[in-house]
């Protein structure tokens, strides 16, 4: 790994057994809080679309509020949330997504993209690919094309980029974590 994966990496926190026993966390809050992690991490995760015509970037809730709202600023696109159940106000549209144990639901603003709009898609990091998965499916289902799904973080180990790619979405992510 290249000197700046390596001090990223070492800017993110790792708890042991949370939120349950024989999980390790990867804390982000960490990286966040690092004025030059931060912006270092935002710049990885655009790097492959600088310069392209992006309109929207969806970020998903929470974590990738935070992170999705620094990339959109940054290609200067439109930002659209995705959200956890029943916390938008307008009409929406809404997806069942797997979670480790059993389904949750996320839904969009149906006016948040319009059809042939083009998206990226943003999130913390992904894991089983439960949830990019899902988003996926909502902003196709608008009409989006979505032309990648930026993470900081991957968990390889357990399969969820290789889903995105099988659904033909290019994926980009700035660490690695090998293990569960
Ligand atoms: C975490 C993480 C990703 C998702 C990845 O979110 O922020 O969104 O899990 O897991 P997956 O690839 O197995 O679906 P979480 O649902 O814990 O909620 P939060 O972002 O609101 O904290
Ligand atoms: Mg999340």
């Amino acid at each position: 790994s290249t000197t700046v994966e390596r001090d990223l990496k070492a800017a993110i926190r790792t708890i042991p057994d949370y939120p349950k026993p024989g999980i390790l966390f990867r804390d982000i809050t960490t990286l966040l809080s690092d004025a030059w992690a931060f912006r270092r991490t935002v710049d990885e995760m655009v790097q492959p679309w600088a310069g392209m015509k992006i309109d929207k970037v969806a970020g998903i809730e929470a974590r990738g509020f935070i992170l999705g709202g620094a990339v959109a600023h940054q290609v200067s696109a439109g930002f659209v949330p995705i959200r956890k159940k029943g916390k938008l106000p307008h009409k929406r549209v809404s997806i069942a997504y797997s979670l480790e144990y059993g389904l949750d639901e996320m839904e969009i603003h149906e006016d948040a993209v319009v059809a042939g709009e083009r998206v990226i898609l943003v999130d913390d990091l992904i894991a089983t690919g439960g949830t990019a998965v899902g988003a996926v499916t909502l902003m196709r289902q608008l009409g989006a094309e979505v032309l990648a799904a930026c993470f900081v973080i991957d968990l390889p180990d357990l399969g969820g980029a290789d889903k995105l790619r099988q659904l033909d979405v290019p994926v980009r992510t700035v660490l690695t974590f090998d293990g569960h």
